[in-house]
């Protein structure tokens, strides 16, 4: 583990490297109902979900209005799904989550709630086709990744 954790932190520099080296750690999940594994699946479809949005805020990719719908609704159906696999089981390595997510359930739970709440607001600007009005609700969306984050992911242990 701790050979992963340097893997990591080694290649961090060299970004797209550090996907294929990480998934070569080659850990199998034993745990039952697999929580750990699971939830990373999700947040890693919200990442894949957010980061072409992304892009076309920062002007890198043409706005379609179909297209960029469909994702803030993609975004929207997987924003509900981690959380309930963060059982009180669920704390083995090579999780990131920090002890705060067990010992602080209700800012854990608010912090969902925002999210979710800026996830159905970025879907109701999305249909007004306005980049104007999307901005600020997209930028509100990465905020409450990042404020969870802030709190409630660290390092893996
Ligand atoms: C309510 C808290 C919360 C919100 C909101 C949240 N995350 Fe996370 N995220 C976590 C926690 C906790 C982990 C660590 C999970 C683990 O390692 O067990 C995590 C892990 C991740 C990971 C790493 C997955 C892996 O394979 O290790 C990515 C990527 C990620 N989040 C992206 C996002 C993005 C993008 C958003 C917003 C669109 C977001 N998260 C919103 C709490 C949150």
């Amino acid at each position: 583990m701790k050979k992963c954790a340097e893997i990591i932190k080694l290649s961090s520099i060299a970004g797209l490297m550090m996907v294929f080296m990480l998934s070569s750690c080659g850990q199998t999940d034993t745990h039952p109902g697999q929580p750990v594994t699971k939830r990373k699946a999700i947040f890693k479809q919200f990442l894949r979900t957010v980061e072409p949005m992304g892009q076309v805020m920062r002007g890198r990719k043409p706005y379609n209005q179909a297209e960029f719908l469909q994702q803030a609704m993609k975004l929207q159906s997987l924003s509900t799904q981690p959380w309930k696999y963060f059982t009180p089981d669920s704390n083995y390595s090579p999780t990131r989550a920090k002890p705060d997510v067990w010992d602080k359930p209700a800012q854990f739970k608010q912090a969902q709630q925002k999210f979710i709440a800026a996830t159905n607001k970025l879907v109701s600007s999305a249909q007004t086709g306005n980049l104007d009005v999307i901005r600020p609700d997209f930028a509100g969306v990465e905020q409450s990744c990042k404020a969870c984050h802030q709190q409630f992911r660290g390092i893996p242990h």
